[in-house]
């Protein structure tokens, strides 16, 4: 499947968070719990904060006008489960790590097979454009 040029940004930050993903569960299975939790907290502040923010602020409002309001809604809901168990991370927790690595797999897999096809297919090519442009 091609990706629009515009969504490859955002994509290749997918391909980031499932390398996030795999590294913090062989650091748990290691016995390396503070080292997952670290880089997970460091990565989710510098990378998947700011990539939420995009799709949140240009694509979710535009899929949620064209009617795609489950699409959104299961994004949402994604967002803030990984926020919540990044949060608790912080918070000193290490029984979320796996589940956070877990649910960061699925989501992108989510967002490349069913969300990207969607907006590639219904956003006006003003939305896309401003995606492509950010930064
Ligand atoms: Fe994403
Ligand atoms: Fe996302």
């Amino acid at each position: 499947m091609k990706r629009d040029p515009r969504l490859r940004g955002l994509s290749s930050e997918h391909h980031h968070a499932l390398v996030l993903a795999r590294t913090v569960t062989a650091l748990v299975a290691a016995g390396r719990a503070d080292d997952a939790a670290n880089h997970l907290i460091d990565r989710f502040e510098h990378e998947l904060e700011p990539h939420f923010r995009v799709e949140e602020a240009l694509l979710l409002p535009a899929l949620r006008g064209a009617g795609e309001v489950a699409l959104v809604e299961r994004t949402e809901a994604d967002h803030a489960s990984l926020r919540a168990l990044a949060l608790a991370a912080r918070g000193g927790r290490r029984d979320g790590l796996v589940a956070f690595a877990e649910r960061l797999t699925d989501h992108v897999r989510f967002e490349e097979r069913e969300l990207f096809p969607c907006c590639e297919a219904r956003l006006p090519a003003a939305v896309l454009d401003a995606v492509g442009q950010r930064r």
